[in-house]
């Protein structure tokens, strides 16, 4: 049976593992000019409905490393932008194509488009999760730390696609998992019944920051309007003040904490410059790991083994 990347509730902790394994692999391979060409002749379409540097970029880029070819549909100019109905689309690229990631709004979207593909699907960000870009973070951070078990991960801001996929994945890998975001502004409701399902989990949901970062190994921020919400963007604004990972933050987490930013970053708003720059070189090794970690992906459910 063909298998899909839709969100990492439906992962293990072994299949976490084995792509992260399975990206450090493809990583070496990549800086050290080792053949890896696992999926020669393959195609990736790719449908963005929301923009993406990042994403489309790490795919089409790794698509290519990996042997294959990505193409690149936009929601807009394509039919799905004039209501071609999901079921379709999946059964029409599942004839031209040997994968499908999409980059959309709603979470049901991507996993309706799975079930009527006979191709992986894998979800490039929805308003629900950013599956991805989490096996990214989970990635740079094991380089960085050596270890994930037992580690602090702490999220400032907005309960959003972020805060949704590294809470489950953090607490996968055995990390203790704090979140701290306004009122109104939590988790879904879904991740937030994930962390009371295991009683080993060690995951704390406060409202202010300053209870969140103590003993953080890493601290975790995103944008406080995520794509999509631009309209809420004022009100945002206000209800997030006091949610900035600044230096007076990051003095309450433990020696060496990290910072990740999925980016893209607004200084000023959910992270100072200060903190971005001093943690800039991190803050890029995540982004160039989207690249290994999804080539890590596309290999494990695209490669005729
Ligand atoms: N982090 C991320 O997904 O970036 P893009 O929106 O640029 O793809
Ligand atoms: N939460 C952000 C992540 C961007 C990569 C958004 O959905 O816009």
């Amino acid at each position: 049976m063909k298998k899909d990347l839709l969100k990492l509730l439906d992962l293990s902790a072994e299949d976490i593992i084995t792509i992260l394994n399975t990206a450090d692999q493809l990583k070496y391979s990549q800086k050290h000019g080792i053949a890896h060409d696992y999926l020669k002749g393959q195609t990736l379409a790719m449908i963005f409905e929301k923009n993406s540097t990042r994403t489309r970029v790490s795919f089409e880029t790794g698509m290519y490393q990996l042997g294959g070819h990505a193409l690149f549909l936009s929601g807009k100019e394509s039919q799905i932008g004039r209501g071609e109905p999901i079921q379709d689309t999946a059964r029409v690229l599942s004839r031209y194509c040997d994968g499908i990631m999409i980059r959309t709004f709603s979470q049901e979207g991507v996993e309706k488009l799975a079930q009527y593909a006979d191709i992986p699907v894998i979800n490039g960000l929805t308003d629900f999760c950013h599956p991805c870009q989490v096996l990214a973070d989970l990635m740079t951070v094991r380089e960085h730390k050596a270890v994930l078990e037992g580690l602090k991960l702490c999220y400032i801001g907005d309960g959003n696609n972020m805060a949704n996929s590294l809470i489950v994945g953090g607490l996968k890998m055995g990390m203790e998992v704090s979140v701290a975001c306004p009122e109104g502004y939590e988790p879904d409701p879904a991740v937030l019944d994930f962390t009371r399902s295991d009683p080993s989990f060690k995951f704390s949901l406060c409202r202010d920051p300053r209870d969140a970062a103590p003993r953080a190994d890493v601290v975790f921020t995103d944008v406080w309007a995520s794509m999509g919400m631009e309209a809420e963007k004022a009100a945002r604004e206000k209800a997030f003040q006091g949610y900035c990972v600044d230096a007076a933050l990051m003095e309450l987490t433990n020696p060496g904490c990290m910072v990740q930013h999925c980016l893209p970053a607004h200084r000023g708003e959910e992270i100072t410059e200060e903190v971005f720059e001093a943690h800039a070189t991190e803050i890029f090794d995540e982004a160039e790991n989207r690249l290994h970690a999804q080539k890590a992906v596309m290999y494990l459910l695209m490669a005729k083994h």
